[in-house]
């Protein structure tokens, strides 16, 4: 696709280039593609680092439920990402509010996100920045919604099996990103769509933040 060849390109300009990486099925394309270039010898990760968004709370890297474990199936296990270079909330870490500043450290050190694509959730969320009368702006524990959850059903079989908390980067973590690409496909994403461009800017839609990047760009179907 057009976007895996827009990564491969500012992978060639900027080797070390830290990646911001989102997990559902929006994506799946995008990894597919990034994977093809990668075959063909058109995308190079070598000095690229990694920070996927967010992580289910309880649920360590191995769990094949986990979102680290979705990332090493439709990326990291089969491109030349260096390990060391790949990082990722640990779902499972003793103390969440530790492993959060821990992250926030990591993407500091890492100098900031240069390219951070972003999912769309059909309630506007981003990350698991779920909508509600306040966001949070560094990487924090969140409660999930009902609906976010029977959105995550798959990964665990049942809505009820979703665990009904998350960590997640911030709404500050995301806006600090210097160019973000958010990605919705589908028709049921539309309406949120339209609301997160052309409507106000409120915690209702967290997605609506975006508006005050000045690097956003909005990749839809
Ligand atoms: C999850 C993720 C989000 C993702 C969203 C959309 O809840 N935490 O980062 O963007 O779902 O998922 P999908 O692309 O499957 O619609």
């Amino acid at each position: 696709t057009a976007l895996a060849r827009s990564v491969a390109q500012a992978l060639a300009a900027t080797p070390r280039l830290v990646l911001g990486l989102p997990t559902g099925r929006t994506p799946v394309p995008l990894y597919r593609a990034l994977v093809d270039l990668y075959d063909r010898g058109q995308a190079d990760f070598s000095q690229a680092s990694t920070f996927n968004l967010d992580e289910f709370l309880g649920v360590p890297p191995t769990d094949p439920r986990s979102y680290r474990a979705f990332m090493e199936r439709q990326l990291f296990d089969v491109v030349n990402l260096r390990p060391s270079r790949i990082h990722f909330l640990n779902g499972a870490a003793p103390d969440a509010v530790a492993e959060c500043a821990r992250y926030e450290r990591a993407i500091a050190r890492a100098g900031g996100i240069d390219l951070l694509i972003l999912g769309l959730g059909a309630n506007g969320h981003i990350g698991f920045n779920e909508p509600g009368t306040a966001l949070v702006a560094g990487t924090h524990r969140t409660r999930l919604t009902p609906a976010t959850r029977r959105a995550n059903a798959s990964l665990f079989g049942r809505a009820v099996d979703v665990p009904d908390e998350a960590l997640s980067m911030g709404m500050s973590t995301i806006l600090h990103a210097r160019r973000i690409v958010l990605l919705a496909t589908g028709a049921a994403k539309a309406k949120t769509v339209r609301q997160m461009v052309c409507g106000p800017i409120t915690p209702r839609v967290p997605a609506s933040f975006l508006q005050l990047h000045r690097c956003a760009e909005v990749w839809v179907d």
